[in-house]
C-alpha cells in the first residue's frame, strides 16, 4: 500500500513537473514560436515603437504620443548597450573586441540621436523629428549591415 501511494507521488511530481516546464517554456516564448536574443527583444520593441512613430511624426496633434513612443525607443536602446551582438561569435576571435567596440559606438550614437527626437517632440519641432527619423533608418540599415548576422532576417 504504501509503495503505492509513494509510486503515484513520484507519477503526480513527474507529471506536474513536466507540465509546469512546458507552460514556462510556452511563456518564455510567447506562443508564438518565435526565438529572440535579449538584444532581438529591445530590437523588437524599438522596430514596434517606430512603426507607429514613423505613420505619426507629421502630426502635431500626436507629438505626446511620438514623444512618449520616442522615450519608449530610448529606454530599449540604452538597455541594448547592455548586450553583444550574436554575429560576434562568428567573427575571428582577434577581431571581437573591436566589433562589440563598433556596436556599442553604433548603440550611443542611436541613444543620443532618440535623446534629440524625445525633445524635437516635445519642443513641438516635427520638422527636426522628420529629419532626425530619416537619420535613424540610416543607422538601422548601416548598425544591421555591420552587427546583425545576415541569416537573421
Ligand atoms: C530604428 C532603428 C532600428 C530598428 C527599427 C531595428 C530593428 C531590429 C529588428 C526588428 C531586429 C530583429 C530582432 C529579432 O528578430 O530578434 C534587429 C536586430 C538587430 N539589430 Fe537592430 N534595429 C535598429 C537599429 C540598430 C542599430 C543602430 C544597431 C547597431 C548599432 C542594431 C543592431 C542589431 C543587431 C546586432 C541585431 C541582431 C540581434 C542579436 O545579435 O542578437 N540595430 N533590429
Amino acid at each position: 500500500m504504501k509503495t503505492r501511494l509513494l509510486a503515484s507521488i513520484i507519477a503526480f511530481v513527474i507529471a506536474f513537473g513536466g507540465l509546469n516546464l512546458s507552460v514556462l517554456n510556452a511563456a518564455s516564448h510567447g506562443g508564438g514560436g518565435h526565438d529572440h536574443s535579449p538584444l532581438g527583444e529591445e530590437m523588437e520593441t524599438i522596430s514596434k515603437a517606430f512603426r507607429t512613430l514613423r505613420r505619426q511624426a507629421k502630426d502635431p496633434a500626436k507629438n505626446a504620443s511620438s514623444a512618449a513612443l520616442a522615450g519608449k525607443m530610448l529606454a530599449a536602446s540604452q538597455k541594448s548597450l547592455e548586450f553583444e551582438p550574436a554575429w560576434k561569435e562568428d567573427q575571428p576571435k582577434g577581431e571581437q573586441a573591436d566589433f562589440v567596440k563598433g556596436y556599442l559606438k553604433g548603440m550611443e550614437q542611436m541613444v543620443a540621436q532618440l535623446t534629440a527626437l524625445e525633445k524635437a517632440f516635445k519642443a513641438g519641432d516635427n520638422a527636426k523629428a522628420e529629419a532626425i527619423i530619416a537619420k535613424l533608418r540610416d543607422a538601422q540599415k548601416k548598425g544591421h549591415k555591420a552587427y546583425k548576422k545576415p541569416d537573421e532576417d
